[in-house]
């Protein structure tokens, strides 16, 4: 585990993460303390520095990490608060902090267009609109760099809460998914050709900084779960052994109504979910939370396998009473009809973006990623339907800036297919040559990304400007 002793000369260190102890029990994620003392207000400072963790015993491993703490430490807000955190970049490259899914300004918001430099300091500030509580995360976003910060352990997450939750009343639990690669010298292994086609293969899975954790929890007890899923390239088909899934919310917080008796949730990177698990009522029972194999790309050049990630295990005792959560959870109004349609469409090409060793770049719209070109323009307030085309061998999940956005219909061949619910999102994974129809909507002037959430990707040119204008 985290700070096990280096002392300890009867292991040698051993290739991977695999002497990451595992079967330890969920971790509390550490919480950034908020230095104000007004309730409706937030500041505090986040520092990105390389940190030496004792992961295997004879060796640290260089991870990067925000306040030395992996994941990060979870940034709690309230709807209604006005936020101040500071960076303090103590890396030996640019980085920033980008607020994944949250309405704060374009210039608020960690875009690669605005490096914080090696050794300085910025703050971000930003209020927390009402009716935005939901779960969120923050990692770096600096231009070519975004898959090697996160990779070294530069993410964390982010709790809006709202005064007016319905689920209140449950436990709350997040469950933040990293991934970890380590080299034979127990440190952070770089990108090989690979990882820059398909994504970062082949990393251990964290739950909460900690392998295979142990979660008790009494039998039959209900709790709402925050998963998110922080990792730069895998798609997780997350079932619960045992156990149905209740969705209740999604990237942009809570869904209408609860979806219940779900054997299996699809969560693609950058993308969070909110489910309400019902625990068996029979006592020492042990359940696993796994992700099943699924595969996204034609060529097979992924690895992938079902996985574990966490065990659930009921404790010995009486069963816990019963809960009936809310047949309704918040009115979601869907975005009126659409003003204008725009277009985004994912090719491939050879030779065109290499500078990260890579051979093949996928690209928007014919283009590779131009931090100082404009690429599709709108208005504030305006909606717009956005028809996004993978012409593509491989599933992309497609992430707009600084709003959420609601899924359409998805169409693959001739076959259109309406959302099954409306939701708020800001990430929306795209099959392999298939179309996903969305509603989209600014609510403030600036420049926001647009791009594919496979970190690698991101970095490998795949990303685009959205210039939004006063209206
Ligand atoms: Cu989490 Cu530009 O993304
Ligand atoms: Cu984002
Ligand atoms: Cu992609």
């Amino acid at each position: 585990m985290l700070g096990c002793s280096d002392d300890d000369e009867s292991d040698a260190p051993s290739a991977g993460a695999q002497a990451l102890a595992e079967g330890q029990p969920l971790r509390k994620l550490s919480v950034l303390a908020n230095e104000s003392t007004q309730s409706t207000e937030f500041s505090a400072t986040l520092a990105a520095a390389p940190t030496p963790t004792a992961l295997q015993a004879g060796t640290l491993t260089q991870l990067w990490l925000y306040n030395g703490a992996i994941p990060g430490p979870l940034v709690e807000l309230r709807e209604g608060q006005h936020v101040r955190v500071v960076l303090d970049n103590r890396l030996a490259q640019d980085s920033t902090i980008h607020w994944h899914g949250m309405p704060v300004p374009p210039a608020q918001d960690g875009n690669p267009m605005d490096p914080v430099p090696p050794g300085t300091r910025r703050l971000y500030e930003f209020d927390v609109p009402h009716g935005s509580a939901g779960t969120y995360w923050y990692h770096p976003h600096p231009h070519l760099k975004t898959a090697e910060q996160v990779a070294h352990g530069l993410a964390g997450p982010v709790i809006v809460r709202a005064a007016d939750d319905p689920l209140a009343s449950l436990p709350d639990v997040t469950l933040f998914i990293t991934g970890l690669r380590l080299d034979v010298h127990a440190q952070v292994e770089a990108d090989d050709p690979i990882d820059w086609s398909v994504g970062r293969q082949k990393e251990t899975l964290l739950v909460n900084g900690g392998r295979l954790p142990v979660h008790p929890v009494s039998p039959g007890a209900t709790q709402r779960w925050r998963i998110v899923n922080a990792t730069a390239a895998r798609h997780f088909r997350l079932a619960l052994e045992g156990h149905t899934l209740t969705l209740v919310g999604t990237d942009g917080g809570l869904l209408g109504a609860p979806i219940a008796d779900l054997p299996e949730v699809l969560v693609a990177p950058a993308q969070r979910i909110e489910v309400v698990v019902s625990a068996n009522a029979a006592p020492n029972g042990r359940y696993r939370l796994r992700a099943l194999r699924h595969e996204t790309d034609f060529l097979g050049l992924g690895s992938y396998a079902d996985e574990d990630l966490m065990t659930m295990v009921t404790t010995s005792g009486l069963p816990a009473a019963p809960v009936i959560i809310p047949s309704a959870l918040r009115a979601i109004a869907a975005l009126g009809e659409p003003e204008l349609q725009q277009l985004v469409e994912f090719d491939e090409a050879m030779g065109m973006c290499t500078s990260n060793g890579a051979t093949v770049a996928f690209l928007i719209n014919g283009r590779i990623f131009d931090p100082g070109r404009v690429d599709l323009v709108t208005n504030v307030g305006r909606v717009e339907s956005w028809d996004i085309v993978n012409r593509t061998g491989m599933a992309h999940p497609f992430h707009i800036h600084g709003t959420q956005f609601q899924l359409v219909s998805r169409q693959a061949g001739t076959q259109v297919t309406p959302a099954p619910y409306l939701a708020w999102i800001d990430t929306v994974l795209v099959p392999a040559l298939e179309t996903a129809t969305i509603r989209t909507r600014q609510t403030m002037p600036g420049k926001r990304m647009f791009h594919c959430h496979i970190l690698e990707h991101e970095d490998n040119c795949m990303m685009a400007i959205l210039d939004v204008r006063p209206s």
